[in-house]
């Protein structure tokens, strides 16, 4: 019922809408409203209240709650149910659980902070409080496990769409999935699975977005690497984030339909173009050896063609790699 209220009270914004006009229409006591309205405000929404009037909705917080992310989300599975944690240590590591107990497909969790927040290869991902998108997504698809890498690769495509539609800022994907701006990470993220020999039983999609930051909410070792939208574009206003989180969720069933509706070579080709991978001088390692060469292209299955300096032509398919020009490699 809550829901109810704010979600009447954002639709009629412009005007007051009395207590009474609120029970009649929601069929619940105006003593009921007065107390949802006070859970409200304790959530960090503002109204301004008058005796004869009623309320309007002034302000609302940044928070990326179900009730924020919820409103007017019009997708049909990506965020079908939506949980909420103020602070969690992991959402990857929640939204697994949520998925071993049968959680619908789409269920996405959301928090402002975690407090052990998991990167790729092993590491840590830093998730202060209300300076990112902290999210993950329970899908089920029906696909082999070998073709999984192109979801992890849609989601990328999904996240840059949505910050160039919310913020008009132009980002790229460094493969696998790393999305940067002028050279340094802003978004990462970690796919989980649960399988079958030739079935996926689940997969948890970690999205990670740095939004806020300023350059020393980095630790030290990090500055270099991976900043927030916020600090690359001027570093002025803090920028909306549910805006976004609504946005890349949108993005994501869309670049989920086309996974189930078998169209990898669209979402490849929506890749590449987004990709500064693609055509540049990488370097890996693989048993500590070091290669050099010029990543050509991306296969069906999402591996990295590299044509090495030693002449053998190498397809990467996870790992990570240094792209000249980012991170720190020049
Ligand atoms: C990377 O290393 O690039 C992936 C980082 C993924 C971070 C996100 S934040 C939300 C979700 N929960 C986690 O513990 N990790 C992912």
């Amino acid at each position: 019922m809550k829901q109810e209220i704010l979600y009447y009270l954002k639709d009629h914004r412009d005007s007051f809408v009395s207590g009474e006009a609120l029970s009649d229409i929601l069929g619940i006591s105006r003593t009921a409203v007065w107390k949802y309205i006070n859970e409200l405000k304790n959530e960090g929404y503002s109204f301004e209240a008058s005796s004869r009037k009623g309320y309007r909705l002034a302000a609302e917080p940044d928070r990326t709650s179900a009730l924020a992310v919820g409103y007017r989300l019009q997708t049909e599975c990506i965020g079908c149910r939506l949980e909420y944690l103020p602070v969690v240590d992991s959402t990857n590591s929640y939204a697994k659980h949520l998925a071993a107990q049968g959680c619908k497909e789409g269920t996405v969790v959301l928090t402002e902070c975690q407090t052990a927040g998991r990167g790729r290869l092993g590491r840590g991902w830093e998730s202060p409080a209300g300076m990112g998108i902290w999210m993950s997504i329970v899908l089920r698809p029906v696909i082999a496990p070998s073709e999984v890498q192109i979801i992890t690769l849609g989601a990328s495509v999904a996240v840059v769409d949505a910050i160039r539609k919310v913020y008009g800022l132009e980002t790229s994907i460094k493969w696998p999935n790393d999305v940067i701006l002028h050279g340094k990470k802003v978004c990462g993220i970690l796919t989980e699975m649960s399988m079958e020999m030739d079935r996926v039983n689940y997969l948890i999609l970690g999205v990670g977005i740095n939004i806020n930051h300023k350059a020393e909410d980095f630790p030290l070792e990090l500055r270099d690497k991976a900043a927030s939208l916020r600090m690359e574009s001027g570093g002025g206003d803090m920028l909306p984030r549910v805006p976004l989180t609504q946005e890349v969720l949108r993005q994501l069933e869309h670049q989920y339909r086309r996974v189930l509706a078998a169209e990898p070579a669209a979402i490849l080709e929506d890749w590449k173009q987004r990709s500064l991978t693609v055509g540049s001088q990488v370097s890996f390692t693989i048993k500590d050896v070091r290669y050099d060469g010029i990543a050509n292209d991306i296969t069906e299955d999402g591996r990295l063609v590299v044509q090495c300096s030693d002449g053998v032509e190498r397809k990467l398919l996870s790992g990570e790699i240094s792209v000249r020009g980012m991170l720190g490699y020049v």
